[in-house]
């Protein structure tokens, strides 16, 4: 467990840098890597992927359990050649009922335990956030969406593979829609970061061997109303082979308000929310 001096470290480089290292169980996040390749190539061979896809009470895509994204064209641009896995209560639930292989609890089993492991460390974490801002109510949100579904603001371990087909460019500038990610285990690829939405230099984010990269998300803005930047980050791939990844996404659950795509979150912040804020007339934490 991390100690409270280790803590306040990543917490103030988040604060001030928008990235912090933080360690991670290594030998975990390889079991995880191997399980999850394994998982991709057993739905590839018995073509049952789209079995394994849910979607939460109250949104419109599906994005629970295994997500295929295959560069196709949305609202407001392609989405990347990957798949993802995402673990959730409602996923545990719906598998319950059905006869899966071996093979498959085991991976399911293992992805849970690398979860728990990393939860561990955020909980630690934003307990250290909430005695450095002074802003309360940050951990008690955090564990509400872990376990109940909240539309659009599920805290999930994912498991990403970029696949290594022609033209895979990684993950493209963006904001995470949440309010905390705890990336680790990139394996083929990096993360970069960019100084602001019109930075096109992306710089590498190198991430000491045993540590994993924690950065904030859009919803940062709303809980310290602009004080401090969620991090403009892509990915890329740095070999011909696949890129694995498990980012962990946090959320927290904000008072009238649901983050579906960052773009539009980033206009309604600074067009709607902060005016508020500065008036006084709007906190982000439920009444
Ligand atoms: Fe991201």
């Amino acid at each position: 467990m991390l100690t409270p001096a280790t803590a306040e470290r990543i917490v103030q480089d988040i604060l001030h840098q928008k990235f912090g290292f933080f360690p991670v169980d290594r030998t975990l996040v390889d079991e995880v890597s191997g399980q999850w390749l394994a998982f991709v190539q057993r739905r590839i061979k018995t073509g049952d992927a789209a079995d394994w896809l849910f979607t939460n009470e109250g949104e419109e895509e599906s994005d629970v359990g295994l997500v295929v994204k295959s560069g196709e064209t949305h609202q407001y641009g392609q989405y990347d050649h990957k798949l993802l896995f995402q673990n959730s209560v409602r996923l545990r639930r719906q598998l319950a009922r059905k006869d899966l292989a071996a093979a498959d609890w085991v991976f399911l089993a293992q992805h849970r335990v690398l979860m728990e492991h990393v939860q561990r460390v955020e909980l630690r974490l934003l307990e250290e956030l909430e005695r450095l801002t002074g802003e309360s109510g940050i951990v008690g949100s955090v564990i509400r969406s872990a376990l109940k579904p909240i539309p659009y603001a599920m805290s999930t371990l994912r498991a990403l593979v970029y696949q290594a087909v022609a033209g895979q460019k990684g993950a493209q500038k963006h904001l995470d829609r949440g309010f905390l990610t705890l990336h680790s285990g990139d394996v083929n690829g990096r993360l970069v970061y960019f100084d602001g939405p019109d930075d096109d230099s992306p710089k590498p984010i190198d991430v000491p061997s045993g540590y994993g990269v924690a950065f904030p998300g859009i919803k940062w803005l709303w809980v310290f109303a602009g004080k401090y930047q969620p991090l403009w980050h892509g990915a890329e791939v740095t070999s011909d082979g696949e890129r694995v990844a498990h980012p962990y996404f946090s959320h927290v659950e904000l008072c009238g308000y649901m983050v579906r795509d960052f773009r539009a979150a980033l206009q309604d912040f600074h067009s709607t929310f902060l005016p508020l804020m500065q008036q006084g007339q709007y906190h982000w934490r439920m009444a």
